[in-house]
């Protein structure tokens, strides 16, 4: 490789959906037996659950493990059913058999959401960030609730979710009224530190905005074209999410 190389394209593996879980629960096992004190950022989501599934039917160890989640919705009470808090207990907490006490979120209750967002982000740091990050990609090149527009450098903050986010996360809830519009998310630069990047991307509607992140120009007009700066970027596609892909 030249010196002045940039970091190494992100490596796509084209699988069949049925293989998604397969695949990245050999990754995190990877990650969990060759790390003595392993952090897992877990997304929410369709995307990653064939790999919580799997690593549900696997069984394992997990005591050692510390997880964090790439983002709350702001603005649902305690214990909603959709808050990440509960998605992640009733697929990855519960499932695994995790202490609950290993798995981290912002805190969406706090009186000052901001001063949440900033202690978040420094107990990443405090736990020696985050060895593997999971992530899936919104249909507009969001990464986490990065939406068109975040800095490449940002780091964890209150942000606004876009109509077409809530639209896409509207099969969630009753009504669209009830998506929620604020959020705390994890920034892009939070994300381009985690060590190593798995992102899953299944169906057509992902295509265009995984061919814009992995063949398009780094811009925060597509939040996931940041994959690029990385240098160490899994990412398990369908052959539909991968239709544009060169
Ligand atoms: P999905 O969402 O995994 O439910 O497709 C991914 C995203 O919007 O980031």
């Amino acid at each position: 490789m030249r010196a002045d190389a940039g970091p190494a394209a992100p490596a796509v593996l084209r699988l069949p959906g049925h293989e998604f879980g397969t695949v990245a629960a050999d990754l995190v096992q990877g990650v969990l037996s060759s790390t003595s004190r392993p952090v897992i950022g877990v997304a929410t989501g369709g995307s990653p659950s064939p790999l919580y599934r799997e690593l549900a039917a696997r069984g394992g160890d997990y005591r050692a493990v510390t997880w964090f989640a790439l983002d709350e919705y702001l603005g649902l009470p305690a214990g909603h059913p959709q808050s990440y808090a509960e998605v992640l207990r009733r697929e990855l907490i519960d499932p695994l058999g995790l202490d609950p006490r290993t798995v981290h979120l912002p805190d969406p209750h706090a009186a000052d959401p901001h001063d949440a967002a900033e202690r978040y982000e420094q107990r990443i740091a405090d736990a020696g960030g985050v060895d593997l990050q999971i992530l899936g990609i919104g249909r507009n090149g969001h990464l986490a609730f990065n939406e068109p527009g975040a800095a490449l450098d940002s780091r964890t903050r209150v942000e606004t979710l876009t109509e077409d986010t809530r639209r896409a996360n509207r099969r969630f809830f009753p009504t669209l009224a009830e998506v929620p519009t604020r959020c705390i998310t994890q920034g892009l630069g939070t994300i381009l530190s985690a060590r190593r990047l798995l992102l899953l991307a299944q169906g057509p509607a992902k295509a265009e905005a995984l061919h814009r992140a992995l063949a398009g120009p780094v811009t925060s007009d597509c939040p996931a074209s940041a994959l690029q700066l990385h240098g160490d970027v899994t990412i398990l596609a369908d052959a539909k999410a991968a239709a544009l892909l060169p």
